[in-house]
């Protein structure tokens, strides 16, 4: 019996391994690094749907490489990895899993910013370099957090669970997002204190930052020289959304000449590639991309995914569609023929 035919870039669960399994027949690479554009396109060469990651860039000549791929599981909430309008333009199914992440990833921007304000890492490396000679009174200061400002960048489902965390630990909430006012203000007002201020005013009174928004054409290089220039010289910065939001030379030459506080960074522009200055700095803590990382979190991921290729080859809407215009009776009729020859 034919089957549909499924790449899957990186491992599946068991479980969900054998549901997808139940109508499609799966290739599995496990890579650790980037794959060449070539290899990608000659594995995808005869599928109808792949499951890929932040790692894998989704190409339109990635997309041409198979005549019949019709779904883009990415797994992951951010999707630039995929180039979206060209997925659009084939006809292309693209999923994120969104929600499911929002509570790891929050916790993570909580880890960071108390890693970083706390020094936890720079104490860790003191006592195991043999440097501890006994309880000092001036040893490893930080700031608090209580009673102080957090500026939110990007107030989507991630921000709101990083400012139910922010709330718990006495900060202040201001928050900049980009869709017009609308009743989530007031609800954030209502649930939070939280105040909407426009960037500017964000970066100026910030005694903390951390960003949540998603990248896109609007975001690339949001947090510039000139957002970094208007911060407080102890403002810590927090970044688990993308590298590329922030203007990354421009915050490496900012903590090397100590014109801000510190940074806690778990994504960068060129991944997985770090900026040599920053290795040196004390003041900045850095993690491999390990928002989600958590395993109910990863697992639930996975079955987005999973769930979004079974959805649609079985003519159901997937639930989280970034191109819903493809969703047309022109694709479903497209899909439901695939599945009828896979039978
Ligand atoms: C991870 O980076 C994600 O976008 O889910």
């Amino acid at each position: 019996m034919k089957k549909l035919k499924v790449l899957v870039l990186g491992q599946l669960d068991r479980a969900l391994a054998e549901k997808l399994n139940a109508i499609a027949e799966i290739e599995y690479v496990d890579r650790e690094e980037r794959l060449p554009e070539e290899q990608i396109k000659s594995l995808l060469a005869d599928k109808d749907a792949v499951i890929s990651e932040p790692l894998d860039t989704i190409s339109s000549a990635v997309m041409d490489s198979s005549k019949q791929l019709r779904v883009i599981a990415n797994r992951a909430v951010g999707f630039d990895n995929v180039h979206i309008p060209d997925a659009t333009q084939r006809g292309i199914l693209v999923t994120n899993t969104p929600g499911v992440l929002d509570a790891a990833t929050a916790d993570l921007a909580m880890a960071l910013l108390l890693a970083t304000t706390r020094r936890i890492c720079e104490a860790d490396r003191y006592i195991r370099e043999g440097k501890w000679t006994g309880f000092q009174n001036d040893l490893m200061l930080g700031p608090d957090l209580w009673g102080k400002t957090i500026g939110i960048v990007g107030m989507g489902r991630i921000g709101k669970a990083f400012a139910k965390r922010a709330r718990a630990f006495g900060l202040k909430i201001i928050y900049t997002r980009f869709s017009p006012k609308d009743k989530i203000d007031s609800q954030l007002w209502g649930d939070y204190d939280a105040v909407r201020v426009d960037l500017d005013d964000l970066c100026k009174n910030s005694d903390f930052i951390s960003i949540h928004c998603p990248l896109n054409s609007q975001t690339k290089g949001l947090i510039g020289q000139a957002q970094l220039d208007q911060m407080k010289p102890q403002c810590v910065l927090i970044n688990t959304a993308r590298g590329a939001i922030i203007d990354e030379q421009a915050l490496v030459s900012h903590l090397v000449n100590k014109k801000i506080g510190g940074a806690g960074l778990d994504v960068f522009a060129d991944e997985p590639n770090v900026p040599e200055e920053l290795l040196k700095l004390d003041n900045v803590v850095l993690v491999p991309h390990i928002g989600s990382a958590c395993f109910e979190t990863r697992f639930q991921m996975a079955e987005s995914a999973v769930d979004s290729i079974l959805s649609a080859f079985s003519g159901q809407r997937p639930n989280h569609l970034v191109n819903p215009e493809v969703w047309n009776e022109r694709t479903q009729n497209e899909l439901a023929q695939v599945k009828s020859e896979a039978r």
